[in-house]
């Protein structure tokens, strides 16, 4: 097809739910400036969903809508499908199979293409086509092409993420109310907010999704989910909100990529961030992403990571790109993960030992002496130098029972397994009444 304003690039939808109906919407609002963009018109011409009547009335007559998905992959007339169903299940079958009947693919699974992504990009690649993910990690904000192109000078140092709204606006209400994380989930639910089963969100695994594909696409290196270190939020107390809110910090789930002389580290947890950055104040739903590069500097990229049309300007992008290049011989398509696949890095993913962080530690002590000389004393035998420390008066913390504490000691630098090794001493002695909490710190600066 070449591309002139009077040819159609035709799109066939799997799945037409929130997203899928941004998709239509959008693509039909706006589609004379998108015309002008990219040379020709984009239309949904084909949907395939289960639920026929609801996709029909999303999309009238301008598109045949037919439950099977096979039947609109096997449509010669479609140059595009879209995946919408998510999942690593039927979703990846039906990606596999639209490459192998030669359909360029957009999707926004980031699940899929974290676990799976080698396996695609390789099908792909064999056969002259393109997958783009633009919406698989936070949602409209355009990261993957910040990464993949903008930045593409810059031999990038670290990404650091806020990329799961849910667990965002969890955290936001925490602090802004001082409740616990069970309560703020259970109104989150109510408002629609949290889905009716949040387990990858509020344990960090779709976070550790999109780190995977940022990872990936920042240091060329293949996707390795099954390495990623992954902690959510289910443990976290008002209390260490409220403690780090008194040191200056805010407590944000990071998705963080970082190259070290020795490999990559991979990690989603909850971070203490210094309340004066940009990033500590993104609050509610909203998504940012923060990328180190060695010539631009600090560069951070905001905006919705979910939602209906915000998805869909991510969606429709790559749509975008694909129309521009249909065309085009396939070394001149951008490498997926932004580097070229002869030439991708073999650096591990380091262990979570490994990692260099700072730390934030609760302790609920006896308050008696020589409890702080003997638990700085064994952080002093790990080298873990100390940056601060604040005692809690005790009738603020055990009400009725005045005779324990709560120290916060935030630390220095250091390697994970040595703060594991002090851990394990400071817990054993008799006077570290309750499990320690451990958060850990950046200053992204
Ligand atoms: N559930 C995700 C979030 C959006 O809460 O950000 C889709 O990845």
């Amino acid at each position: 097809m070449s591309q002139d304003n009077q040819h159609l690039v035709r799109v066939g939808l799997l799945g037409i739910g929130t997203v899928g109906g941004g998709t239509f919407t959008v693509l039909q609002r706006n589609q004379e400036e998108i015309r002008r963009r990219a040379g020709c018109g984009i239309a949904i011409t084909m949907v395939a969903d289960l639920n026929v009547e609801r996709a029909k009335q999303v999309v009238g007559d301008h598109a045949e809508v037919v439950a099977d998905a096979r039947q609109l992959i096997a449509n010669p007339n479609i140059d595009v499908v879209v995946e919408l169903i998510g999942g690593y299940g039927i979703a990846k079958t039906l990606v596999m199979e639209a490459i192998a009947a030669g359909k360029h693919v957009v999707t926004a699974n980031k699940a899929l293409l974290a676990v799976h992504g080698t396996e695609i990009f390789a099908a792909a690649r064999a056969k002259g086509v393109i997958v783009a993910f633009e919406a698989a990690v936070a949602g409209g904000i355009p990261i993957i092409k910040a990464l993949r192109e903008g930045l593409t000078a810059n031999h990038i140092e670290w990404v650091a993420g806020i990329i799961n709204g849910t667990t965002n606006f969890i955290l936001s209400e925490m602090r802004d109310k001082g409740l616990d994380f069970d309560v703020v989930l259970k109104e989150a639910q109510r408002l629609g907010y949290a889905e009716a089963d949040p387990t990858f969100d509020i344990e960090g695994v779709d976070a550790a999704h999109k780190a995977t594909l940022l990872s990936a696409i920042a240091f060329g290196i293949p996707v390795q989910f099954d390495k990623a270190y992954v902690e959510g939020i289910t443990k976290l107390s008002a209390a260490d909100i409220k403690y780090a809110g008194q040191l200056g910090y805010r407590i944000k789930l990071l998705g963080i990529a970082r190259r070290q002389a020795s490999g990559i580290e991979l990690r989603v947890h909850p971070t203490l961030v210094p309340q004066r950055r940009l990033i500590a104040n993104v609050e509610g739903a909203m998504n940012a992403v923060m990328v180190q590069g060695d010539a631009v500097g600090t560069t951070m990229y905001y905006g919705k990571g979910a939602g209906s049309e915000p998805t869909a300007s991510a969606v429709v992008a790559d749509l975008v790109d694909i129309a521009r290049l249909i065309d085009a011989p396939t070394d001149t398509h951008v490498p997926p993960l932004a580097f070229q696949h002869d030439s991708m890095s073999a650096a591990p993913i380091l262990p979570i030992e490994e990692v260099v962080t700072s730390f934030y530690l609760r302790l609920r002590v006896a308050d008696q002496t020589g409890v702080l000389a003997k638990i700085t004393g064994i952080l002093a035998e790990q080298n873990i130098s100390i940056d601060a420390v604040i005692q809690r008066e005790a009738d603020e913390v055990s009400g009725e029972d005045g005779n324990q504490t709560d120290l916060i000691i935030l630390t220095h630098d250091t390697k994970e397994g040595r703060m594991n090794t002090a851990i394990a001493a400071m817990q054993a002695l008799p006077t570290v009444l309750a499990p320690i909490v451990r958060l850990r710190k950046e200053e992204l600066a």
